[in-house]
């Protein structure tokens, strides 16, 4: 099993790789996260984006896998599952489910908000898709699964479910009237159809599942969500995701032993973006983080947000690469760089007491770092149809170069565009 996963704070373009690498694949899985993804496909002039549903399910002879580490919304769900069907994808055929996936029942979403709106100043900046208090339920061991709503107890747990959430909102919010929306029922009975509907589709135990695959040498991409650097552990905590986004969630995610992965595969953005609050040291303030949004249409994917922007941070990769043990680096939107005559780089962090160093300090969010800035020469547009690293722009080669030696790991895939053609791989990848 290979693993392609984000290294900065998501949005690295995970969507767009993986639907290109899909036909190297026999199986793509996503192994974390949830509604709160946005994976942008881009091809025949036709832009989609996916949430829930693995990037691979444009192509058809490919099965797609939501794994247990994944926290499922039936009405996003149901939703996407529609979209695609009208676009003529066989989705009945080649989705499926672990029976394991955690449910996000409309209480959580609920919670999201308050406990969002209870944190005040220090809020999150949630994608409020009730992420969080799922995981939440899910370690307090009280969460409910897709494979629950096959048996006959599922209301009498779904209500025993929601008067706990009902306490906690009540715990929350002084003002009992508004606890609940008031067309409420009507979104439980939406709810339940969805998971009516969602019994129609396949649904496994995606550890055996994959094990089968990988016994039978099929080949399989485990696709993450968001990104190393929203990691619950590893991430800017608390200004993070409520899940194991690096290489050791997959295994978790999917039921896959970590001696089964071959090529971790590390996205990342040319530049860096970060959507909802924390750290971000090397944010641009000005005019120059203004373009980089602009040029680079970094608006949200999931909630529209316009994302922050700053330069590329290499202590931050570096921290990445070495948590996830990234095999090949892919680097993304160098178009988006060309109209800038200096781009610039940091390799190290000033802290408050004046050292300097290329490590993340473990209290990055308290902290008041300084980047120290290498600068670089900008590059002229990508010729459409090259086809390799040598026609690349000779100052984006420097680019490139600087970058891996820094970090350790080769650059292998550059993309320069969000369509499918617009990517340039270094040598045919070996999936073995
Ligand atoms: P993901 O969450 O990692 O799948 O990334 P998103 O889809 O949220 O955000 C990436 C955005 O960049 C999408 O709008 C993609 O269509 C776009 N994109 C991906 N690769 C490139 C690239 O190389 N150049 C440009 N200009 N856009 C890209
Ligand atoms: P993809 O898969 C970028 C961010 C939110 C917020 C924090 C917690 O498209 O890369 P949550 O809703 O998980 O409780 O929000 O994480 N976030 C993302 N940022 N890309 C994503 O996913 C994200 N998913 C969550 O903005 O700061
Ligand atoms: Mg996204």
């Amino acid at each position: 099993m290979d693993i392609l996963l984000g290294l900065q704070w998501g949005d690295e373009g995970k969507g767009k790789i993986v639907d290109f690498l899909a036909p190297k694949y026999d199986v793509v899985a996503r192994f974390q996260g949830g509604p709160n993804a946005g994976h942008t496909l881009f091809f025949d002039g036709l832009k989609h984006v996916l949430h829930q549903i693995p990037s691979g399910i444009f192509r058809p002879t490919i099965q797609n896998v939501v794994g247990n580490g994944v926290v499922l919304d039936a009405l996003i769900l149901k939703k996407e599952i529609e979209a695609l069907e009208k676009l003529g994808v066989d989705v009945k055929k080649t989705l499926f489910f672990s029976k394991k996936a955690q449910l996000i029942l409309p209480t959580h979403r609920i919670l999201d908000a308050a406990q969002e709106k209870a944190k005040g100043n220090n809020k999150i900046g949630s994608t409020l898709k009730g992420i969080s208090p799922t995981y939440q339920d899910k370690i307090g061991r009280s969460g409910l699964r897709l494979g629950d709503a096959l048996y006959a107890n599922f209301k009498e747990r779904y209500d025993a479910t929601k008067a706990k959430h009902l306490e906690i909102l009540r715990s929350l919010n002084t003002d009992e009237e508004s606890i609940l929306p008031a067309d409420f029922s009507e979104i439980e009975n939406t709810f339940f159809d969805a998971i009516e509907f969602l019994k129609g589709f396949k649904m496994i135990e995606s550890e055996y599942f994959i094990d089968d695959a990988i016994k039978a040498k099929k080949k399989v991409l485990a696709e993450g969500a968001q990104g190393t650097l929203l990691d619950i552990d590893f991430g800017s905590y608390p200004f993070v995701t409520s899940s194991n986004t690096v290489s050791a969630g997959a295994c978790t995610g999917l039921g896959v032993a970590p001696s089964k992965v071959k090529e971790v595969f590390g996205i990342f953005k040319a530049y860096c973006t970060r959507v909802g609050s924390g750290p971000f040291p090397t944010e641009l303030h000005d005019e120059t983080g203004e373009a980089l949004r602009k040029f680079g249409g970094e608006f949200g994917a999931t909630t529209g947000r316009p994302r922050r922007c700053g330069w590329l941070d290499l202590p931050a990769l570096n921290y990445a690469v070495m948590i996830n043990g990234v095999t090949q680096l892919f680097m993304m939107k160098t178009d988006v760089l060309t109209p800038f005559d200096e781009i610039k780089v940091c390799t190290h962090y000033k802290l408050e007491d004046g050292t300097i160093t290329d490590r993340l300090p473990h209290d990055i969010v308290t902290q008041k770092i300084e980047p120290v800035y290498k600068t670089f020469k900008g590059w002229e547009d990508i010729a459409d149809g090259i086809t390799s690293f040598e026609e690349l722009p000779k100052n984006l080669q420097t680019y490139i170069k600087f970058v891996e030696e820094n970090v350790g790991a080769s650059i292998t895939l550059v993309s320069f565009g969000p369509e499918r053609n617009a990517t340039l791989m270094k040598s045919e990848l070996q999936v073995v």
